[in-house]
């Protein structure tokens, strides 16, 4: 069986976009994979955190997999932080890549550009996603659009690593969905749609209740044209809101714009919105009974047992082609 891992931050909220362009992927996959999907707390620490409120994001994270639907008998669902594997294992990748090619990331430039204190970890960021995924000897990562150039630097470091060490790496590809892969930002829908946007209007949160959900993609920015039309180019916002509703409902594009041939973009808001909060209300029901169970703590337990004995062997893979520490009988 074939092995995927991905991984979510646990910073701020979680919003609609990495439901749609990753967890709900997740609950599909895991019927015919063996998954493992991660809370990235390590990966969150690289720009400033509360810790109170990083402690709260982590728990809101792993509720909000499982009331997604990933089921723990099937996937294997742990932080980060609890499978010291990663940390060590990020840094021998650390020592495998080049500063120049770090410094190239796209993610890396957007979230340093105009700052004075940027964490070396910001820089170091993509070997330890490499880390996460190599460790699991990965196949496939599902992920949303932005996450392709850090997958593809994985796959040029876990080729660089095979040839200078030794072959022990599988070299994952990446799978990013056809329709999905990136949402826009309700404001600015040439902006991705992200957790970090100042404008709380830009994008709906996991834990949003319906009467917000349904005012921010009734104040979503369309255009003038007054016609329900797929046109990425010309009708970013509108054709925006049609992928939402296609992905939420499975309908094709093709068929929604049918039903909306002589109406309004306020009659198609109205529906969007009741789409979205018929597929979030549910899930926050789950969410919110997970929150104040005991149920959370003993998946998180197992999953990282499994995850640590996984992780494990590949560290000491590792360690052998590097020449660390001492050989091990
Ligand atoms: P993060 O936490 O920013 O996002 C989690 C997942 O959500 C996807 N996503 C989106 N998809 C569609 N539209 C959007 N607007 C949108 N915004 C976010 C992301 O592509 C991602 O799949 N570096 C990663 C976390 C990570 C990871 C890994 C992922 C760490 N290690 C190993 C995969 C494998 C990140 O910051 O994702």
């Amino acid at each position: 069986m074939k092995t995927i891992f991905s991984g979510i931050q646990p910073s701020g909220t979680i919003t609609l976009g990495n439901y749609i362009g990753a967890m709900k992927q997740f609950v599909e996959l895991q019927e015919e994979y063996n998954c493992f999907f991660c809370i990235v707390d390590q990966h969150a620490i690289t720009v400033p955190q509360d810790r109170l409120v990083l402690r709260k994001n982590i728990r809101s994270l792993a509720a909000l997999y499982l009331a997604s639907g990933i089921d723990p008998e099937k996937a294997t669902l742990f932080i980060q932080s609890e499978v010291p594997a990663h940390a060590q294992a990020g840094w021998m990748m650390q020592c495998v890549a080049y500063i120049g090619e770090l410094e190239r990331m796209t993610q890396f430039k957007d979230k340093s550009a105009g700052k004075e204190a940027v964490s070396a970890g910001l820089l170091t960021y993509p070997p330890l996603m490499a880390a996460d995924i190599l460790l699991y000897k990965t196949d496939l990562v599902p992920v949303g659009e932005d996450q392709k150039q850090h997958l593809e630097l994985t796959r040029d470091l876990a080729e660089r690593f095979n040839r200078k060490y030794n072959d022990i790496f599988t070299i994952p590809e990446v799978r990013i969905p056809k329709v999905g892969a990136r949402i826009m930002s309700l404001q600015d829908p040439l902006k991705k749609m992200s957790k970090s946007d100042p404008n709380q209007k830009a994008y709906i949160s996991m834990l949003d209740d319906p009467k917000q959900i349904e005012k921010k993609i009734k104040s979503a920015v369309t255009d003038s044209e007054g016609i329900v039309r797929y046109d990425k180019e010309n009708k970013p916002g509108i054709s925006n809101l049609l992928s939402i509703y296609s992905i939420l409902t499975g309908r094709a594009v093709a068929d929604i714009e049918q039903d909306y041939e002589n109406k309004g973009y306020g009659d198609f808001k109205q529906d969007v919105a009741q789409v979205v909060i018929g597929s979030i209300e549910p899930i926050q029901t789950k969410y919110y009974n997970l929150m104040e169970s005991s149920e959370l703590d003993d998946i998180l337990d197992h999953g990282a047992e499994k995850a640590n004995r996984a992780a494990g062997k590949m560290l000491a893979k590792m360690e052998n082609a590097m020449g660390l520490g001492r050989k091990r009988r």
